[in-house]
């Protein structure tokens, strides 16, 4: 059962808006959550619609004042770096990265090697050598660009899909046709290479607690982590999506989340939460009863995970409900029955924060520092 109450946090909520005086505070000297996280030792930032940074007054506002850490979207992945084998463009990973820093804030890179985004000129070359060598060739030029001043690197996205019936639980993709299973030594060797100062990352969806379809998959990365230990593959870090749901908050298992956790420290790691944000189909039409079920589940998750010194930073999937793609409704079966825009993210389409925000707050100053 969630140990949550919803009228302590309806409280909680409505103190923390008046203490931190948010709403009298827009302007990008506010204190954020990047600030109230950074004060526990924690990285806190979004993924960002980069091309809008320079655009959009208020929402580059936002990014100013909430994040630390700001992480590329569609920039950077393979096939929007390298359309054409060796014709690079580089002009909107350079154009977020230098709104980065020009912010004084840290860069995170999102994702060298991602089977849903590989160049299509991948899948015909003909002979492992040249896909090693062109995989060996984007990470080295990607990561190398931006190297001594990038925070971490997704090296490889979501390698992990037991339905595919691999014994190692790996995925079959593209990679693994032109490749085989050596693909992520290489990747992640590359990647330390190219930018030794990285925290280098595997990052996966559904790891957090098990799932009906996958319930071996936290095994099957463990299993992954431990080949990699033992073959001396540089990683550094374990990113969990967190793409959340309400209807999951009454059997969510704190143990069990807590108990992996302790798994990935006790094996040297470090954790990253990456994608954080809430499918709300399960919660009432009514928006103050459905932002409470977000902001319960939001704050229950975060305690573990924040309870973990291996967890290190927290990033969502874009700050506002604007940007998200469950809002957009990418997944038919995210949309919510009542044909209601969903509310998964800390700030509304008015960039007006949301209980979840002040929930984020609390947890982050309740928070252990590491
Ligand atoms: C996955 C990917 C991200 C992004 C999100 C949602 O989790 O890792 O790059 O595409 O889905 O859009």
């Amino acid at each position: 059962m969630p140990r949550f109450d919803r009228r302590t946090f309806l409280a909680t909520a409505v103190s923390a808006a008046a203490c931190s005086g948010f709403a009298a505070k827009s302007s990008a000297d506010a204190t954020g959550l990047g600030d109230i996280a950074a004060a526990k030792g924690i990285w806190f930032g979004s993924w960002t619609r980069g091309s809008s940074l320079d655009q959009d007054g208020p929402y580059t506002a936002m990014y100013a004042r909430e994040c630390r850490l700001i992480v590329s979207g569609l920039e950077l992945h393979w096939d929007a770096v390298e359309p054409q084998q060796n014709a690079k463009e580089f002009a909107e990973g350079d154009a977020i990265f230098n709104w980065t820093l020009r912010h004084g804030k840290k860069f995170r890179g999102h994702a060298l090697v991602w089977h849903e985004r590989l160049p299509k000129w991948f899948a015909g070359l003909s002979g492992r050598a040249a896909a090693e060598s062109a995989l060996v060739t984007h990470i080295r030029v990607t990561a190398g660009r931006y190297a001594g001043k990038t925070y971490s690197w997704d090296v490889v996205n979501e390698a992990i899909r037991l339905p595919d019936g691999r014994a190692d639980g790996l995925r079959n993709s593209k990679l693994m046709e032109q490749i085989g299973p050596e693909y992520l030594d290489l990747a992640f060797q590359a990647a330390r290479e190219a930018d030794p100062g990285a925290l280098l990352v595997l990052n996966e969806y559904d790891i957090e607690l098990p799932t009906e379809d996958e319930p071996d998959r936290f095994q099957a990365l463990l299993n992954l982590v431990d080949g990699f230990k033992a073959r001396n593959v540089p990683i550094d870090a374990i990113g969990f999506q967190s793409h959340l749901q309400t209807k999951e908050h009454s059997a969510f298992d704190q143990g069990e989340l807590a108990g992996r956790l302790k798994a990935l420290a006790d094996r040297g790691l470090k954790v990253l939460i990456t994608e954080m944000d809430m499918v709300d189909r399960a919660s009432p039409s009514d928006v103050a009863a459905r932002d409470a079920d977000v902001a319960a589940y939001w704050r229950d998750y975060l305690d573990v995970m924040l309870a973990s010194p291996a967890l290190v930073a927290v990033v969502t999937w874009g700050l506002t409900d604007k940007d998200s793609w469950i809002t957009r409704g990418d997944l038919p079966e995210f949309k919510r029955s009542d044909g209601l825009p969903p509310r998964p993210l800390p700030f509304d389409t008015e960039y007006r924060p949301k209980p979840v925000y002040f929930a984020m707050a609390e947890a982050f100053k309740n928070a252990p520092k590491r």
